[in-house]
Formats: structure tokens, sequence, C-alpha cells
């Protein structure tokens, strides 16, 4: 971080308040855990639910969606089929909540601008750049994070490790003064509060973007060579700059994106092998299985529940009529644990085939991060194995539990090591 000058990044008002939790605490959606056995009952009757999936769970409603009506996809033949028809389906009905969350996010567009922006980022997160990152940054910001708990014998490791090191790394990979750090990682995270609480949520939006509207302005008016932001602040297509709204929809997404999916993700992966401490031994014994593992966390359990998706002109899926504006959720957890795909669909088992399962979306709007998430979650557990041999669940506490709605993920995975 080469003399940048900003004036620091304004906190919420209220410094004490807690973002992570809020997340869980409000609208009740740390109580909802297996929802699997529901999902298959309704499946059985129909993989298409034709009803508000949260108000079927007793949550209250999604404040940004819950003016439209809501379907829920919960077979995976449909739901793939959705996600891959572009022609039919449009991802338009996103401007109500993650166009809020995150301004005009690539997720929010149709073809053609998706395609052309969608290219434009992803050069930026090619198998060149991973490589780069895996044999450099990934580590060493993954050790830096164990260094922190290392000497005690035991930890929290969702509160002191999964939460930070993917976030960690993609702020220091948009070289931001560390000073920001964790108040970054609060407003970030704290944007998707507009779905329960929209006073906080529009804080945390307002006071991010403002520090990136400042960090953007130096960029532009200094670029730094091989500087992830200097260069996606000035890229052109077809000599015209892209849009600042464009510019600014794909930091407060990236940001997000590490600091929501891909911790919960990695916890997940992490409460499966702690639960199952056979498979953790069979995976000290046998590192290359870690790959396996980690997509079978997964499969078993995905962090985003539901895709939004609305249909171009009216439509009829599995006898329910759907009209454009519908806001239709494709529930990635029903897809997931669908018999018709997947065998002993309920069991957490790292030797099976997981091919074409849905976590990080499918067709062309699947996540652009997808193989940085993989190079990370691969190298976190590499290194929690190689630094902590005796690493298993604390049984002093409760086993972890997967729970939540609209982010899914272990509240806690307390272990020990010594
Ligand atoms: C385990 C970790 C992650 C999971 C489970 C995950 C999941 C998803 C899913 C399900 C989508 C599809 C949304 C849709 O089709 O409606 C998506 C899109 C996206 N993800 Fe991820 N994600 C993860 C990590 C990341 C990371 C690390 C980044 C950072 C580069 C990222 C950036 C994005 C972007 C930019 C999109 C939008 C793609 C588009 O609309 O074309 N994700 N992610």
């Amino acid at each position: 971080m080469g003399g940048e000058s900003l004036p620091r990044i304004r906190d919420f008002a209220d410094v004490d308040y807690n973002p992570f939790t809020a997340a869980r605490e409000l609208g009740g959606e740390g109580a909802v855990t297996d929802v699997h056995p529901e999902f298959h009952r309704l499946r059985a009757e129909s993989p298409v639910f034709d009803g508000d999936l949260r108000v079927h769970f007793g949550l209250a409603p999604d404040l940004t969606t819950k003016h439209l009506r809501q379907v829920a996809v919960l077979g995976h033949e449909v739901g793939k089929a959705i996600l891959n028809d572009t022609d039919n389906w449009s991802n338009s009905v996103y401007v109500n909540s993650i166009g809020v969350f995150f301004g005009r996010s690539i997720t929010t567009m149709d073809n053609p601008e998706h395609a052309i922006y969608r290219r434009m980022f992803q050069q930026s997160f090619g198998p060149g750049m991973i490589k780069q990152w895996k044999d450099g940054m990934i580590p060493r910001v993954i050790d830096a994070v164990i260094d922190t708990f290392e000497e005690r014998g035991h930890a929290e490791l969702v509160s002191e490790f999964t939460l930070n090191f993917p976030f960690h790394f993609i702020h220091e990979l948009l070289d931001l003064p560390p000073v920001d750090r964790q108040v970054f990682h609060r407003l970030a995270f704290g944007q998707l509060l507009v779905t329960f609480d929209k006073a906080r949520g529009d804080e945390a939006i307002a006071n991010l973007q403002h520090y990136l509207e400042m960090v953007v302005a130096n960029r532009r008016a200094a670029p730094r060579e091989d500087d992830l932001m200097s260069m996606i602040a000035n890229a052109e297509i077809d000599g015209e700059p892209v849009p600042d709204s464009v510019v600014f929809g794909f930091f407060r997404q990236l940001m997000n994106a590490a600091g929501d999916t891909s911790y919960n993700g990695f916890s997940t992966v992490l409460a499966g092998l702690l639960m199952h401490p056979d498979q953790l031994e069979t995976l000290r014994q046998d590192r290359s299985l870690i790959p396996k593992a980690i997509e079978e966390g997964l499969r078993w359990n995905p962090p985003v529940m539901l895709l939004s998706r609305t249909p171009k002109q009216p439509l009829e899926v599995c006898g329910v009529k759907i009209e454009p504006g519908d806001h239709v959720g494709v529930v990635l957890p029903a897809l997931n644990r669908d018999p018709a795909m997947f065998d002993r669909p309920d069991e957490f088992d790292i030797s099976r085939g997981t091919r074409g399962h849905s976590a990080f979306g499918l067709g062309p709007h699947i996540c652009l991060g997808q193989h940085l998430a993989r190079a990370e979650m691969e190298i976190a557990l590499s290194l929690l194995l190689d630094r902590f041999p005796k690493l298993r669940a604390d049984d002093a506490y409760p086993a972890p539990e997967v729970g939540g709605f609209m982010l899914r993920g272990p509240a806690s995975l307390r272990v020990r090591f010594d």
C-alpha cells in the first residue's frame, strides 16, 4: 500500500454493532437448521413450490422482494434448465435485491451486456492469476491468520479463521490500507442487511460506496502497475470507459463474495469433516482427496440458498403459471440433494462423485470466482492439516450444525488441536 492518501473509512455510527451475527439473529434465520427433510417432502409433491419458502419456514419475508409473487424450484433438472436458458429467463429480478446490495452488478444483467462485462472482469481471475496467487499470496495470508490462534491449542474456527482469511485476501489484492480492513469487512458484509434491516444496510452501502469512490479516484489519478483495482477502475471496452456504476457494482460484489459465500462455504466443508472424524482421518492419510472433500462439502450444504430469475414471457413450469416480474428462486440446497441427481443425497461422503452440483450456480452466470474460491479452500484445508495433525471437534461444545437461510453455514466450529 504505497503512499495512498485517503481519509479513514467510516464505520457504522454504532461501532459496537455486529453485522456478522445480526444476519443470523434478524428475521430468525439462525433458527433454521435442517431444511432438507422439508425440501424432500415438497420436492416429492412437485419440483416447483408455489409460494414464499421463507414464510413456509416461519421466517419474515425478504424486505427486498416481498412485493413480488414467489415461486421456488426444488428439482435439479428443472432448476438446471432455468439457469441455462437465458432466452426465456432473465436475471433482471435481482435489481430488487443484489441491485440494492451491490448496485449495477453483472449478476443483475442479461445479455448482451452481461457477456461483455463478464468477459472483461473474468480476465482478472483467470488461471494465470490463480496460479500466481496460489504460489504466494493465498498461503501467506492464510498462514498469517492461523498464526493468531496456533499457540492456544484450541480455537473457534468461524470467527477466528474462515470469516477472516478470504476477506483478508481480497482486501490485500485490492491493496487497501490495512488500518481500514476491519471496518471495510463490517461494511462489505453489512450491505446484505437491507434484506432485514433497511436502515443498517443503507448505512453500510453509503459508507462503503463513499470510500470506494475515493480509492477509485486515486487509482485513476495515479494508476499502479499490476494492480487489480487500477486495472478495473481504468478499464475500457471498445475505447469507451466502463461506466462507474459497473465498476463500483463489481468492487462491492467482490468484497462481499469474499466476505460471505467463501467463508460460509469453507466453514461448511470443515463442519462436514469435523462431524465425520473417520473421513477427516482418511483425508489426513490421503491429501489428494482434498478437492473431492471440498466439492462434497459444497454439494452437501451449499452456502447460497436461492438464485433469482424471472421469465421473459408468461410460462408454465410443472403446472405452475409464472409471469414476468415474478420472483423464481432456484433453491441450490434442494437441487444438490435431489435423489434423481445424487444417490444417498443426505450423506456427507468425500469419496462420491459430485459432478453437476450447483453450489457455484449453473449456466452463464456461474460463479466468476469459483476457481479462486477452490484454490483458497484447498490451501486452507491443506495448511490446517499440516499445522494441526491432531485437529478435531472440541467435544466440550455441541457438534457443529449448518444453519441459516439466505446464507447457510455453521455458526461456530469449536476445535482442539493440542
Ligand atoms: C465458496 C465460495 C463461493 C460460492 C459458493 C459462490 C457462489 C456463487 C453463485 C451461486 C453464483 C451465481 C449467482 C447466480 O447465477 O444468480 C455466484 C456468482 C458470482 N460470484 Fe461467487 N461464490 C463464491 C466465491 C466467490 C469469490 C471468491 C468471488 C470473487 C471473485 C466470487 C464472485 C462472483 C461473481 C462476480 C459472481 C457473478 C457472476 C455473474 O453473474 O456472471 N464468488 N457465486
